[in-house]
């Protein structure tokens, strides 16, 4: 192994030729992020992949393009927007974020000023830090996690690893352009120290490598055995009654908290009546897997006949299936036909689990 303080140089000059052209980057050597795009980025990038965000950002970045034109969103809009993306808590989040923002005049330019506001934990602050503000703060994740790990052979199993990868990052940070050298890692990792056969050939620091000279690249980082997730069920019921369509917005606690949905049982096993009186048929059944566990999801569907005791009836004409959580989408996808009559169907089975991998 080389003297490992040449690492950054050595991963920057690799970065300033084969940086992602990424939406809410700028490239290397073109001055300073906008904090709001790289704040803004990260939140979304949080549990959910590159691919996955960059529509997302652009939509956003065009409707508000500023920090103070979020702040002055509706919360029904940023959550309709955000609808797909997932752990809905970051959307609320981040329009109590953009107004505390709004309301101090600026992003602060410190991690500690940066953590101090909603929804910007340990990662988010130090990304931002770095990126934004040229802060040498050490920014780790999942990524990084497999870089570190790899250059310096760590066999400690995740997540027990953790402060151990930290501590080693922070070792690499530079004080010279840590944002690009936090993205260099996660493009490091994200385009050639990836989990499955990493691509060792073309690596700028594999001369540094401990990991690839014991042979152990493709096995690093360890892993815990996950535990298996219980399954939970539950019941929607998507009613049509006369050119429209049965709908209501989740409370802003728990699961799917603030979000578009069809009103259905809670999913852990308690009874719930249907939201009106109707012919209720049983039209399929979705499955999704949240964090913590996975879930069955019985989908009714009918014709109301009386007044529903729950939800508001929305003309079908003003009805977005895209602002609704995926969970809500799948099961849309089985009713949508029925939104003229409410026939009964053979059941059918629809929906694959979607996770980051
Ligand atoms: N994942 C999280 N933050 C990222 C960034 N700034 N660039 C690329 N991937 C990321």
């Amino acid at each position: 192994m080389r003297d490992p303080k040449v690492i950054p140089t050595e991963l920057l000059a690799w970065y300033d030729r084969h940086a992602r052209a990424l939406p809410w980057r700028v490239a290397p050597g073109q001055g300073r992020a906008d904090p709001y795009r790289v704040w803004l980025s990260e939140v979304m990038l949080q549990q959910t992949t590159v691919a996955a965000v960059k529509a997302y950002f652009e939509r956003f970045t065009s409707l508000w393009p500023t920090v103070h034109d979020l702040a002055a969103a509706e919360d029904a809009q940023v959550m309709a927007e955000w609808a797909g993306l997932g752990y809905y808590a970051r959307a609320r989040n981040l329009v109590a974020c953009a107004r505390a923002v709004a309301a101090l005049g600026a992003f602060p330019d410190t991690r500690a000023g940066l953590a101090a506001l909603p929804g910007i934990g340990a990662y988010t602050s130090a990304a931002i830090a770095a990126i934004a503000f040229d802060r040498p703060e050490t920014v780790v994740d999942g990524n990084v996690e497999r870089v570190v790990a790899r250059l310096f052979a760590v066999g400690t199993p995740l997540p027990a690893a953790k402060p151990e990868l930290v501590a080693l990052a922070g070792s690499l940070t530079p004080d010279r352009r840590p944002g690009d050298f936090a993205q260099a890692m996660m493009d490091l990792g994200a385009t050639i120290c990836t989990p499955r056969s990493p691509a060792c050939g073309i690596c700028p620091i594999i001369p540094h490598c401990a990991a690839r000279a014991q042979g152990i690249a493709a096995e690093l980082p360890r892993k815990a055995p996950k535990k298996p997730k219980p399954l939970r069920r539950g019941t929607v019921w998507i009613g049509f009654a006369e050119g429209a369509v049965l709908v209501e917005t989740r409370p802003d606690k728990g699961l799917l908290g603030g979000t578009l949905a069809f009103p259905s049982t809670g999913w852990d096993g308690s009874h719930q009546p249907p939201p009106a009186r109707a012919d209720w048929q049983e039209i399929g059944l979705v499955r999704h897997v949240f964090t913590h566990f996975a879930l069955d999801l019985t989908v009714m569907s009918a014709r109301l006949t009386a007044a529903p005791e729950r939800g508001s009836l929305t003309p079908l004409g003003a009805f977005r299936p895209d602002a609704l959580p995926g969970l809500m989408r799948k099961a849309w996808s089985l009713a949508k036909d029925r939104s003229e009559t409410a026939r009964p169907a053979t059941p059918r089975r629809h929906g694959k689990p979607q996770q980051k991998p």
